[in-house]
């Protein structure tokens, strides 16, 4: 059995690498929408219409288990996706509660970098009202970081051109943490770092959504007991990955 995991592109590699780490010897299968790719600028109902045909995809190849590595994704369809189907399903949620739980009382403000279908989606509206009850919490699109990342393109001067139009650095030393909600952004980190004056520390909530698979996994007796290491098949929108280039892409940026 499989734990299926889907992105509108490479983002959710970010999250699978993390899943690698801990959960080594399990089997997976990762489809990459690129055929659809971006999710965060579509609407609800398209990104929903789009993880329904993904799901439905990895279900034929048998899993036990999915994760949503795609933030828009999990905004615009976990819900109807667990009432569909019976195996458990993980999705992303921005670091937002961390973020506000470390900075509340120091006097600096949080920065949520995410896509535009997640920022106005009520999950992530919800979520900022229950945690960021002292109005710490500010947010900004990033479209663009997806567009790059499609390209592979994570560094260089594209990157730091747009890095400059996009971050409000005459305010930045306000913010003591930016949180990376889109699956995507891990990828620009080190520009990040290297563009932001020290302090500013950059979080996403991949580790928690895979120990939250771990749990998961683990609490429903459905984690592989087989000792050796496990495998990868991908996907592109349905087609299997044959083209050894783009595999060792893929496959570079899961040992990154
Ligand atoms: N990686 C995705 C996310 O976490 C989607 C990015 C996009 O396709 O716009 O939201």
């Amino acid at each position: 059995m499989n734990i299926g995991f889907f992105d509108s592109g490479i983002g959710g590699l970010t999250v699978l690498r993390d899943a690698l780490a801990l959960l080594p010897n399990e089997n997976y299968l990762y489809y990459a929408d690129t055929d659809n790719t971006p999710y965060g600028t579509k609407t609800r109902e398209e990104v929903k219409r789009l993880a329904f045909r993904a799901v439905e995809f990895l279900v034929s190849y048998n899993v036990k288990a999915l994760v949503i590595a795609c933030n828009a994704a999990t905004s615009a369809s976990v819900e109807s996706l667990r009432k569909e189907y019976g195996f458990p399903i993980i999705g992303m949620e921005p670091a937002v509660k961390p973020a506000v739980v470390k900075n509340q009382n120091g006097g600096k403000r949080v920065l949520v970098l995410s896509t535009a279908l997640t920022l106005r989606e009520v999950k992530f509206q919800d979520l900022v009202a229950r945690v960021d009850t002292g109005h710490i919490v500010d947010m900004l699109a990033a479209p663009k970081l997806v567009e790059l990342a499609e390209r592979f393109v994570f560094d260089g001067p594209e990157v730091e051109t747009y890095l400059r139009e996009l971050l409000p650095w005459d305010r930045i030393n306000c913010y003591g943490t930016i949180v990376l909600g889109c699956t995507h952004f891990p990828f620009f980190r080190k520009a990040l770092a290297r563009m932001l004056p020290e302090g500013i520390d950059i979080i996403d909530g991949n580790r928690g959504t895979i120990k939250h698979l771990y749990e998961v996994l683990k609490s429903a007796n459905l984690l592989n007991p087989s000792p050796d290491k496990g495998r990868v098949l991908f996907f592109r929108s349905g087609v299997p990955v044959k083209d050894p280039e783009v595999l060792e892409k893929y496959n570079r940026l899961l040992r990154s």
